[in-house]
This record gives C-alpha cells, structure tokens and sequence, in this order.
C-alpha cells in the first residue's frame, strides 16, 4: 500500500478543501455501493483516481438515488492521499458491517478541536492488550508524562478520557445519530492540554482519526500483535470490550466472530501505517519473539540511543476489580556482575507468586563490566577459591531468569555520582585508618551511589505501574536462605523494618521491608535527599555518638531518627536474607555466604546453617594462614553450573 510521501504531507493542498471532501464522500459514497458496477479499487492509493469519468457517472447515479446531493465541508487537516487511506479503511470495514462507511462518512474527525501545528504530543494507535502498559511503564521510565487509561483508579481518570470511554463502549441513548453526534461534539484538542507526551490505550485506537486530525503532526507509536491472538487475549481481558473499530459507539467485540474481529483488527492497523508518514511511525510488538530494538525506540521516543538501555518492561495484567489482590514490590539494587537471582527467584519471587501477591521487581543494576565493589571483590582468594562475578552482564539476560506473571521493570544504573561531602570519607577513615585514606574515599562513594539506586528504585516503583502494599529492598548480592514469605501478621504500616542482625550499631541497610505505600516513597528519597542536604546534622551526630561509629548503618539510623521514622526489627529467622558470594575451585562455582563477621553470622537462621553445612553437603572456606576461630564462608553443596 503507498505510503503518504512527507512531502505531500507537509505541502500546501493540491486543491481545495471541498474538493478532497467531495473525493472523500465519493470514495465513502461509490464504497457504499455493494454488487453494483462502479466497485471501489482499493489497491489504489492515488487519490485523483476519483474524479476519472466513469466513477463520476458512478457517483451521480449515486447522488440520484439517494438524493444527497449536498456535501457539508467539514474542516480537515488530512491531505488527499490520506482520505484515501480512510476511505480504502471504510470499504475494508463495510464489507463485513454495511454502513460502516457512511457512519465514518458522518463523522466530523476532531470534534470541535483544531488542528495544531505542534506535534510534540506522541500518539498511541494501538488498540488494548498490545502492551501498551508496558509502553506506558518504559516511557515513564525515560521521563515521559504518560496518559493511559488503566493508570489507577477509574476515579481518577481525567473527564475528557472518561467521557470519550463512555462514548466508546456503551450505547447512546439516543442510538447511533446520537453517538456520533455526541463524540463529534467533543473537543479532541483537550486530550493535548493535561501535560501528557504520550497518549496511551483505549480509546485511543478507536478514535484514532479523532486525535491525529487534531494532532496531524504527532509522531505514531503502533503496538501490534497477531490478530488472532489479539481477539482472544482481549475477549479473555474482558468480554464487554468495544469492537476494534473507529468511533465503535458501543458496539462490542464479543458478538462478532473472530474472523470478523480479526479483519476489524487488522484493517485498523493498516489505516495507521497508510495515514502516518513512515518516518512518524513506528511498530512495536512485544509477542512474536522478535528483539525489541530498544534504543530505537527510546529515540522515537526523544530520549536518544542510550548505550546502557532499560528493560522494555514487562507488565502483568491488573484487571479493574483486581483490586483486592496485594501487591508486592521488590527493588534490587547494585551492580550487574554482581547479581545474584537464582535464590530471589526460587525463594522469593515464586513463593509469594504462590501466595496470590502480584509481584513487581525493578531491577536498578549498573551494567557496566568496569564497575567495582569493596569488600571480597572479583579475584580475592580464599584458600583455594576464588571470588568470581556472578551470572548475568546485561537486564536482558537477568529478566530471563523471572517467570511469567510478574511485572519487571529494569533500569540500567549509570550513577550521576554526586559528589560526597569530604568530611563522609573522613568519618569513614577515622573508623577504619589501617585501610588508608583512598579507600574511605571509595567506600564513601560508593555508599553514595548505594542510595542514588535506591532513590531511582523508589522512582521506578512508585510510577502507576506499582502502588505496592508491601515494598522490599534487596541487595544485588543477597541470598534467600530458604523459602521467604514475610511475616504480614508481624507487620504494620508505622514503619521500616529492618533484620536485627548485621546492624553494625545502627540500621542494616542491606535490606528493608515496609508496609504501604507513603513510607515505601519516603524510605527510598530518604537516604540520597539527606545526605545531600542535611549532611551537617548527620555528620555532627555521627561523631558525636559514644562509642563513635562512622559507617553507613549509623549514618541511616541518624537519617531514619532525624526524619522521624520509625524502625522496627526483625529476628533472622524471620528474615533469611544474607549477602553471598560465588567461589570458585577447579571449574565449579559455589554460592557461599559470608560468616566471619559476627554481625554477619547472627543474621543465618540456625535451620539454614545446619541446612547448608550438615544436609546438602555444604561445606565451610576459610582463607589461608588465618587464626580466627571462624571459617569465612558457609557454601552451598550444589554448583551453580556458570
Ligand atoms: C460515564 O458513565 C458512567 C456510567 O453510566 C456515569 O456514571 C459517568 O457519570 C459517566 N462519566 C462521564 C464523564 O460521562
Ligand atoms: C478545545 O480545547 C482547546 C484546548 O483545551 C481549547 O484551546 C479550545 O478553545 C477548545 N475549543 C472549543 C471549540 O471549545
Ligand atoms: C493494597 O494497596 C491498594 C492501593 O494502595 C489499596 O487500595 C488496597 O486496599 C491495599 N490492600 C490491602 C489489603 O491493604
Ligand atoms: C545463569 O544464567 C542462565 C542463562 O541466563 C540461567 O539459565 C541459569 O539458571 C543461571 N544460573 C544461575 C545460578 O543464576
């Protein structure tokens, strides 16, 4: 089918606007004529075609026997060639419901809404269950303001979208005249004044027209699926969906057959690509196994070619009426090389799968292959064991590693590295003089981009994607003992708990589990926003404190009193969760955990230990030459198979 050129797209209009408009009801007028001779030629995209001789004969004897010799103008920002792709979209649709044509005919596209010149507003063309609330989720993620309709409660549904969704799927009373009077009516111009960049979902497909007529220089985003799929999942969605269908003015999917819907589907889906210029379109779908180009897309999109791109979200399902299901969010922050998901996802994610929760994770992780880390780095050695990076080095391959059924959301983490007030590194010096100053420094900033992940983590979860009853904080390297559903029964909404263990005299910070969602929000701003800007208070109280403790969990206990939220703790046994490292011997990785420290060692459930050490053939790792009374790591008996 051809494609509308940018040039006759952008050029003054060939011919008057009556003329397009007296070609348009032509083609609508000649399409409308079933089984008669003067058969529309859909192939053909030239609109002047038109007006050759024998389809004017064609459109008299038309205009005779219907009477309906007066063509009302109506204003239109479309050129020629794209009332063609309208009309050819009307004679697609007439054929299997006759009328169609003369109803789109009818229609005033816009409403009583201007076309604009500026076409910053990005348009969503696909209908519903194309992904589009994935769409939605990655281009909050790049910064857009999004409008979609499933963004949270029906009540908070702007009116302009709730009216147009009204006029979508139900009946006027006063039946179709009445409908589309109505919608014609409406002034589409509104949908382009709430600070949206993008507009998302139902009914944007549906009234595609409408939005690109006010919009005409609004670049496209398609999302797209098989047909047939599409019919399915959408009737499975929710059997009272509006017919994929332009101002389908309550009439539904569900009735049809699926061929039909499948047609309906597929012609919308081609008046998109024949209206919208090619370089103002693009297409997306996430269903046929195909690569998502993803740094295309975040330029379509007007955030350039990232080199570290997101996660193209994934979104599960979240119905209206779901509502009494719980959600429950998990962010894992840190580093790529560094991640540790086989234990998170076994013994946390599926478990709480089992237990009804929908779970969200977002994956903050710095990507890169030169990012290093302090303690028991990549290459130290323990005995005959060496430290090795973990399994994955990109979202890509982590997001592989979660089931179906949760939302995921991935961001790639390049720190913005704000700079660390001197006198943190030399608090943290003071602790520690033995291990030289360069290295209070690195600590320092890595303690800094610690809570720059969890202040990004609080930004990716609190979009409308996440409204989570239930929010925990893991780190990258954090293994789950055994199978881990939290103690709901022991929890409330007053504040953050944190395990008793491994608290080093004040808070750990390696993992936080909060009820609801305003301390959720508060938690993850807390540390950076304090740090950054109340760090006078923290450090006078820091060295100030007897015994004095310059570390990063005294620095979050004085952040967490000097904001007033309150801590709560956990037993160990109620939170199986320790840092762990991969060792390697001879080929075979293990999972091991850290035990030396006796902040570490309180935090493993007893069950856990004997588990380990005494069940599955684990076994203890303990550095050459050392004297302590305590082997370094607990390991797993089971190799890791990387
Ligand atoms: C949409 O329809 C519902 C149900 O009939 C009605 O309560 C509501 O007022 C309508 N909203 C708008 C904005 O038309
Ligand atoms: C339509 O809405 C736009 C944007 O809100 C506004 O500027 C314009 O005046 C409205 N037009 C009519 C006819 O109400
Ligand atoms: C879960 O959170 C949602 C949204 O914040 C809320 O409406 C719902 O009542 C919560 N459910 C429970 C059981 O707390
Ligand atoms: C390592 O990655 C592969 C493929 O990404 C995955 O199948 C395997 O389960 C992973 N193993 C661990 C221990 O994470």
């Amino acid at each position: 089918m051809a494609q509308t050129s940018p040039e006759s797209f952008m050029k003054p209009r060939a011919m008057p606007l009556t003329a397009q408009l007296l070609i348009f009801h032509v083609h609508l007028l000649v399409a409308n004529v079933i089984g008669q001779k003067c058969h529309y030629q859909v192939e053909n995209a030239n609109a002047d075609v038109a007006a050759s001789p024998g389809q004017t004969s064609c459109l008299i004897q038309q205009r005779a026997d219907t009477g309906k010799a007066v063509i009302e103008p109506k204003e239109s920002p479309f050129s020629p060639a794209q009332w063609q792709c309208i009309s050819q979209y009307g004679a697609s649709v007439d054929a299997d419901l006759p009328g169609f044509a003369r109803r789109l005919e009818q229609r005033r596209f816009g409403g009583t809404g201007k076309a604009s010149a500026d076409g910053s507003v990005i348009l969503g063309a696909g209908f519903g269950t194309t992904a589009t609330r994935s769409l939605a989720a990655f281009a909050r993620q790049l910064g857009l303001a999004v409008h979609h309709c499933k963004q949270g409660k029906r009540e908070d549904i702007p009116e302009f979208w709730m009216r147009l969704l009204n006029i979508t799927s139900m009946q006027h009373p006063n039946g179709l005249d009445g409908c589309l009077s109505t919608v014609d009516a409406m002034n589409f111009s509104e949908a382009f004044d709430q600070g949206n960049d993008l507009l998302l979902d139902t009914p944007m497909a549906e009234h595609f027209l409408d939005f690109y007529a006010v919009s005409p220089q609004s670049k496209v985003i398609l999302t797209n699926r098989n047909a047939v799929d599409w019919v399915k999942a959408r009737l499975q969605w929710d059997e009272t969906m509006a017919a994929p269908l332009h101002s389908p003015c309550g009439m539904k999917l569900a009735p049809m057959t699926p061929e039909t819907a499948k047609r309906l589907y597929e012609a919308h889906n081609r008046l998109v690509r024949c209206i919208v210029p090619a370089e103002k379109l693009t297409e997306i779908n996430v269903f046929d196994g195909s690569p998502l180009d993803v740094p295309a897309l975040s330029d379509f999109l007007g955030k350039g070619r990232p080199e570290f791109p997101p996660l193209f979200p994934r979104v599960s399902d979240q119905r209206w009426g779901d509502e009494a299901k719980q959600d429950f969010a998990i962010c894992i922050t840190g580093q790529i090389r560094r991640l540790e998901l086989k234990t998170k996802v076994e013994r946390l994610v599926r478990p709480l799968m089992e237990r009804n929760f929908r779970v969200v994770v977002a994956l903050v992780l710095d990507p890169r292959a030169t990012a290093s880390y302090i303690h028991r780095g990549s290459g130290e050695e323990f005995d005959d064991f060496v430290v090795v990076d973990g399994n994955f080095s990109s979202l890509q391959q982590a997001a592989e590693m979660f089931p179906s059924g949760i939302t995921l959301l991935g961001d790639a983490f390049i720190p913005r590295d704000y700079p660390v007030d001197a006198r943190y590194a030399e608090d943290l010096y003071s602790q520690s003089p033995e291990m030289g100053f360069e290295y209070a420094g690195h600590r320092a900033q890595s303690h800094m981009r610690q809570w720059e992940a969890l202040e990004r983590c609080g930004q990716l979860l609190i979009s409308p994607v996440s409204h989570a009853n239930y929010t925990l904080r893991l780190r990258d390297d954090s293994a789950i003992l055994e199978p881990f559903v939290p103690r709901l029964d022991l929890l409330d909404e007053s504040g953050v708990y944190a395990p008793a263990c491994s608290s080093f005299g004040g808070v750990n910070d390696k993992f936080a589990l909060i009820v609801g969602r305003g301390i959720a929000r508060h938690y993850f701003a807390l540390s950076l926003d304090m740090v950054r800007h109340r760090f006078d208070e923290i450090h006078q109280l820091m060295v100030s404190s007897v015994p004095r403790r310059c570390n990063p969990e005294h620095a979050l206990k004085i952040m967490f009193d000097l904001s007033q939220t309150k801590i709560k703790t956990l037993e160990p046994d109620n939170v199986p969760v320790v840092p762990s490292k991969n060792l390697r011997r001879d080929g075979k990785t293990y999972q091991c955990i850290y035990t030396l420290n006796d902040d570490y060692n309180d935090c493993i459930p007893e069950r856990s230990r004997v588990r380990i050490t005494d069940i599955q053939g684990g076994f203890s790792v303990r550095k050459t030459g050392s004297t302590r009374a305590r082997p370094d790591f607990l390991c797993e008996g089971t190799e890791l198979g990387f």
